[in-house]
């Protein structure tokens, strides 16, 4: 059976990198279906993930699809595993306080699925008391955390913050689903 992915997507430097885990996705079998953030699409469009997933991308918490179905309904209902990457200091903020104010944070509400976050931020956000609280909170609510790891950042040095790598993020949103129920 093909693995139902959700991938939500923030508004961070790392969202070029999200194109690549859709089309590998995609190329395992999967059949995904991408939600952005309106920031997310300032860093890449939405087009392309149209185009990698075969579906329209979700753009908006009232969006209704051309078939009259809600997406946060039915792409929640079908999805096996929930990614969402990058998941920005804005999104982990929005995910603890439970808000529904965008597409992506809508169907961390409307999903039964396990969540997969995977944060990138710059250093000084990351370790930031706010960051690291909001992501305590939603390890304990039981979402799954993913990175970030060390390595080399946009902001020209190596620390802390940068995304884990699409094929690793792949490899576990698999795992994931496959688990589900
Ligand atoms: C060039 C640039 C890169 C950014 N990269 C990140 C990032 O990697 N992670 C992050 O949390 N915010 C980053 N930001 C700030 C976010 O884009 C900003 O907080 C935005 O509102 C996040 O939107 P969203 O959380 O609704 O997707 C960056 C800002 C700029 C100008």
């Amino acid at each position: 059976m093909s693995a139902e992915v959700l991938l939500g997507i923030g508004g961070g430097i790392a969202a070029y990198k999200l194109a690549f885990l859709c089309s590998r996705l995609v190329q395992r079998g999967a059949r995904v279906r991408v939600a952005m953030t309106a920031r997310a699409t300032d860093y890449i469009g939405a087009l392309t993930f149209e185009g990698l997933s075969g579906q329209r991308a979700i753009l908006s918490s009232t969006q209704i699809d051309a078939d009259g179905t809600a997406p946060h309904i039915e792409a929640a209902r079908r999805a096996q595993v929930y990614v969402i990457a990058p998941a920005t200091a804005g999104l982990l903020a929005r995910l603890a306080q439970g808000a529904a104010d965008d597409p992506v944070t809508l169907l961390a509400l409307t999903c039964r699925c396990p969540i997969l976050l995977c944060p990138a931020m710059n250093d000084a956000m990351w370790l930031s008391p706010a960051v690291q609280h909001n992501t305590a909170v939603l390890r304990a609510r039981g979402l799954h955390v993913l990175g970030p790891v060390s390595g080399h950042l946009a902001e020209g040095y190596d620390a802390i913050g940068r995304m884990v790598e699409p094929d690793t993020i792949l490899e576990r949103a698999l795992q994931l689903a496959a688990a589900a129920p």
